[in-house]
């Protein structure tokens, strides 16, 4: 056996979002696309986080991480254009401070897939006064539980909702539309850059960034095309918005869980994003996952040292994780974490600036479009009773997380 030692102070931790976990986020977009049927399966009480927060932080300390990541819900703070709702401010208070009290590092996010209903009817995120509306909300976040927060990703990942709801039809707000796709990516921009400044006026010290998809991409069957195709994948991933928000960046949060291998397919000219088809381009499906997902431990380095070469921040890995069936045994997240870890470690090794981990997730959750099947959690939930279990891999990264090692066999 070898040890494989992380950096002193290394955060490790898992992640969560509000509207997977919490139930009944009622005044969102979402809610409202779920009650149109637009999906199959609706949220309804998600994994109950929004009460049982104390007995799944009480997980948490069994777990042993110093961080937690997890999101505000927009709407519960705002449900009306014109109404803070000081109630469910009081609320994450709690959440919040149960968090601190418990010594945890904690990271949030502002923004994470949902807008309230209002927003999302009248406005958007491709209306000019988008930037404006999102600052008056993170203004009053900041105001009422900065003292809380350690670091800030303020959006989660933009541009898998942006290309699904603005070019894919299948997130809200529903829309196939490259021209507003591009005024909204700019609108998050631009949301970003004045949430940024809300947040360093008053507390300089704490680190802000905005998560973004790496995986890895290759491509098969397309000759020349190829480096087009995955720069092209890269720069809808990351670099659209990034180039716009380079200079207000703290850090790097870098979220990897799988190999797109993609193809070219003459049966397939068509948009079909839950499939993963785009006019033609198809990413392979891996038929023994439940989502199709390919597990490519080797790309979380790749991904690393490419960061790494481009940006000179430290990095964060805000989530990483895996799809699986329902069961206590899961063999599988146990190698996947380590398999990625080891991947990790040698990245550190080679000198990139790599200063967290976060597993996604603590506990099963709502997967959007996929519904409740698809399993992330270290913890068990029961979707009829809300009973929480512990699974296999919960222990092991508990070990992990509390040694701050890896053991591997040599
Ligand atoms: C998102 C999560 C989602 C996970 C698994 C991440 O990119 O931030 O909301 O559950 O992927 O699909």
């Amino acid at each position: 056996m070898k040890k494989l030692k992380f950096p002193e102070g290394f955060l490790w931790g898992t992640a969560i979002s509000s509207y997977q976990v919490e139930g009944n986020n009622k005044n969102t977009d979402w809610w409202r696309w779920e009650q149109e049927g637009k999906i199959e399966t609706k949220s309804g009480l998600a994994s109950d986080y929004y009460n049982r927060f104390k007995s799944d932080h009480d997980l948490l300390q069994q777990l042993g991480c110093n961080t937690f990541r997890l999101s505000v819900e927009w709407a519960r703070l705002q449900p009306e254009k014109d109404k803070f709702d000081q109630k469910e401010f009081k609320h994450y208070k709690e959440v919040l401070g149960d968090l601190k009290k418990r010594g945890l590092h904690v990271q949030l996010s502002l923004w994470w897939w949902v807008s309230p209903d209002w927003f999302t009817k009248k406005y958007g995120f491709h209306h000019q006064k988008a930037s404006d509306l999102f600052a008056n909300y993170a203004q009053k976040v900041v105001d009422e539980l900065g003292e809380f927060v350690d670091m800030y990703q303020v959006f989660n990942e933009p541009m898998v909702p942006l290309g699904q709801g603005y070019l894919g039809k299948v997130f809200p707000p529903g829309f196939m539309n490259p021209w507003k796709f591009f005024r909204a990516a700019a609108g998050v921009a631009e949301s970003y850059k004045k949430a940024y400044e809300i947040i360093k006026k008053k507390y300089p010290n704490v680190p802000v960034g905005m998560s973004y998809l790496y995986n890895w991409y290759e491509s098969e069957n397309l000759g020349f095309v190829v480096k087009i195709i995955n720069r092209v994948s890269k720069w809808f991933r990351v670099d659209l918005i990034d180039g716009k928000i380079k200079d207000k960046l703290d850090f790097m949060a870098v979220q990897y869980y799988r190999l797109g291998r993609i193809k070219f397919d003459w049966k397939n000219i068509r948009m079909d994003s839950k499939n993963q088809i785009y006019f033609g381009i198809r990413v392979e499906d891996n038929k023994q996952n439940l989502m199709g997902w390919i597990t490519y431990p080797d790309g979380i380095y790749k991904v690393l040292k490419e960061v790494a070469k481009e940006r000179n921040l430290p990095i964060y890995i805000t989530e990483n994780g895996v799809p699986t069936d329902v069961g206590i045994d899961d063999q599988e997240r146990i190698d996947f974490i380590k398999d990625h870890l080891k991947f990790i470690h040698q990245a550190i090794e080679e000198g990139v600036d790599v200063r967290g981990y976060n597993h996604w997730s603590l506990m099963d959750n709502f997967e959007w479009l996929y519904g409740f099947e698809p399993r992330f959690g270290l913890v068990e939930v029961d979707f009829e009773t809300q009973k929480r279990t512990p699974r296999r891999s919960f222990y092991e990264y508990a070990k992990i997380c509390q040694s701050n090692e890896l053991e591997i066999e040599e």
